[in-house]
């Protein structure tokens, strides 16, 4: 019995040995680690913004039920389209900020993967290769018939869509964005993305919505996790997190000399 346990502990040990040193020569191969990245809107709120549920956020200004349901777009469509054209035109008035700009550069390094909840395209002008938008985008519009009928809203006569636009299928155009109470097609993907990553950042999120608040809970045993942000909620955690109680750009500063150590 003790020499049966003592040929399993052994067995257990050269196992780890051999992922460890699998692990150093992925990286002395010149495998970049796995970076995987979930921003929420505090990231966007140094380039002007509103997050949702600061102070001054969007659903302090408007209400949820009313702009940002599935039911809704069929309650209140010419409020909601409205409410989705004027972000999508504010987007013509800010940029990436150093946060977004700090990602971009960690490319050198790293293997960076971004799943955001942003619906704006802060990453994309900031360079970002491998981003998976979780809630939709603002540039683009789909159709209420057929909502995998999805277009850019600057390839329409009038990127400000209105009801008297109609899709080539003859349906109403809609925001493509996933409202509350709707599916989230690109959770799968997140999911399976989070499973593979050696480091795990999270970044301006106040992880209140799911099912992007569950997504670390699929990060591997030995993957270290970061939170930056100025109001850090680690509630949701089932394990250690290294937090930087920062705004995004100074966070990611910090972030960024603790990465440069590890390399
Ligand atoms: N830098 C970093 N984080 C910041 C900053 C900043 N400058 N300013 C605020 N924050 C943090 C806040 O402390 C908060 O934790 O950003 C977070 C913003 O939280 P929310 O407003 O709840 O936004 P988010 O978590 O992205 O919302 C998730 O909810 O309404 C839906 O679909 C919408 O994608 C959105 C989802």
């Amino acid at each position: 019995m003790l020499y049966y346990f003592a040929s399993l502990l052994y067995y257990f040990a050269s196992l780890q040995l051999l992922i460890s040193v699998f692990d150093y020569y992925k990286r002395d191969m010149g495998n970049k680690k796995r970076l995987v990245v979930l921003t929420g809107a505090g990231i966007s709120a140094e380039s002007g913004i509103s997050t949702f549920r600061d102070s001054d956020g969007l659903w302090e200004k408007h209400s949820v039920e009313e702009i940002c349901t599935h039911e809704a777009l069929y309650r209140n469509y010419d409020m909601v389209v409205q409410f989705y054209n004027d972000r999508f035109a504010q987007l013509a008035t800010v940029e990436p900020n150093a946060a977004h700009l700090a990602l971009k550069t960690l490319e050198d390094k790293f293997d960076v993967q971004i799943i955001t909840q942003n619906v704006d395209n802060l990453h994309e002008r900031a360079g970002s290769s491998n981003i998976i938008h979780l809630h939709g985008e603002l540039t683009k519009v789909c159709s209420m018939k057929n909502e995998n009928l999805i277009v850019d809203r600057n390839t329409l006569p009038n990127p400000l869509i209105t009801g008297k636009d109609v899709a080539p299928d003859g349906g109403k155009w809609r925001p493509f964005i996933v409202f509350f109470n709707e599916a989230v097609p690109m959770i799968e993907p997140a999911i399976e993305l989070v499973q593979t990553a050696d480091i795990l950042l999270i970044i301006g999120t106040s992880l209140q919505v799911y099912p992007a608040a569950s997504l670390s809970m699929y990060a591997p045993r030995n993957a270290e996790m970061f939170l930056i942000d100025p109001k850090p909620n680690t509630a949701g955690f089932n394990r250690p997190i290294n937090v930087i109680a920062k705004g995004a750009s100074e966070g990611m500063k910090e972030f960024m000399e603790i990465m440069n150590e590890k390399l």
